[in-house]
């Protein structure tokens, strides 16, 4: 992949607990061109955590596939890199992923405290010395992620855009928030406007694009790409309205997607506790749909995949 690859796209934002690989790939089909795993752990990773693995599996037809690191330590930052690299140069079992996403953003209080994800927003030097290390090790083109800034008010858009074009990222991704607005207020896209003008690196926009009107307007604001995160929750729909300007019958598409998305779920990950782990999901499609207070109740109590078809069936 190269910097230009990050343009033009709709990309699925990275999210923990939610963006796992049933669901990038449900999201691809309906036309995310451009998939990111959760964010995971450089420690775990270089320490061997067992669930770690899981969190980053892939197959090879998700393409492009990023995976995104976490940790401020730039030496374990390259460690987990190169352990990457190894497993996806395996000639025998390659692990298949086109890119690694630096997370410079996350607002987490137990992230923030050990000094990883929005803490380094505070630390232009040490983020810097994490990017060039993942640069060094990566073998493939690395991004970042980051917010505006970590305390109201502030706006280092431009500034950490700029640190991640000089450390050799080959694009950046800006959610218009700082670190104490976690989810508040809206994104600042004038701010990621600032950022895509200052850099010759792609900058990609994160933040509130819930319809196509949105997706219209963000794009005209200069960003190269655009992240959709929450809005896809339920409704990963909306990458393809985006793209085509259909509209669609809305229940029946909502009902569509949350059978693929049990499909997938069912087929990629065998544990027995799969359905429970995805409610959150199927709890998302009910928006909308009629009697939805009384679905959402029952959803919550399926645990087997025949169980929550028939209760999406029933809805038809
Ligand atoms: C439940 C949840 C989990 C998230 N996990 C991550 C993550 O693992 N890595 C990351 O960079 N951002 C994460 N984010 C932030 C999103 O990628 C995105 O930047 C943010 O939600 C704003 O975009 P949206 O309005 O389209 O959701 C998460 C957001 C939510 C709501």
């Amino acid at each position: 992949m190269k910097s230009e690859d990050f343009s033009g796209k709709l990309i699925l934002a990275p999210m923990a607990g939610y963006t796992d690989l049933p669901f990038r790939l449900l999201a691809r089909e309906y036309g995310a061109d451009i998939t990111i795993s959760e964010m995971i752990s450089a420690k775990g990773l270089y320490y061997g955590d067992k669930k770690t693995a899981a969190l980053y599996e892939t197959v090879p037809e998700e393409k492009p596939y990023g995976i995104q690191l976490f940790g401020s330590e730039p030496e374990i930052l390259a460690k987990a890199a190169g352990i990457l690299k190894l497993k996806n140069e395996d000639p025998d079992d390659p692990l298949f992923y086109d890119f690694i996403d630096f997370n410079a953003g996350c607002p987490a209080p137990k992230v923030v405290k050990n000094g990883d994800g929005s803490a380094l927003i505070r630390e232009p030097k040490l983020l810097a010395a994490c990017i060039t290390a993942l640069v060094a090790s990566a073998g493939v083109p690395v991004t970042v992620k980051s917010r505006k800034g970590f305390v109201r008010g502030e706006d280092h858009a431009v500034e950490l855009a700029r640190i991640a074009e000089d450390s050799g990222a080959a694009a950046f991704t800006l959610h218009g928030r700082t670190r104490d607005e976690y989810y508040q207020g809206h994104s600042d896209w004038n701010s990621v406007a600032e950022a895509a003008s200052a850099v010759d690196i792609p900058v990609i926009l994160s933040g509130d694009i819930r319809t196509r009107e949105d997706a219209m307007r963000a794009e005209g604001l200069g960003a190269s790409s655009l992240m959709i995160g929450r809005a896809a929750v339920g409704d990963p729909m909306l990458f393809h309205r985006i793209k085509t300007g259909e509209t669609g019958g809305v229940s029946e598409d909502r009902i569509k997607a949350a059978l693929r998305h049990i499909a997938l779920t069912e087929y990629f990950n065998n544990s027995k506790y799969a359905i429970i782990e995805m409610r959150k999901h199927l709890a998302a499609y009910t928006k909308g749909l009629p009697d939805s207070a009384a679905l959402r109740k029952k959803i919550f109590e399926v645990s087997t995949p025949e169980e929550a078809r028939e209760l999406f069936r029933k809805s038809l």
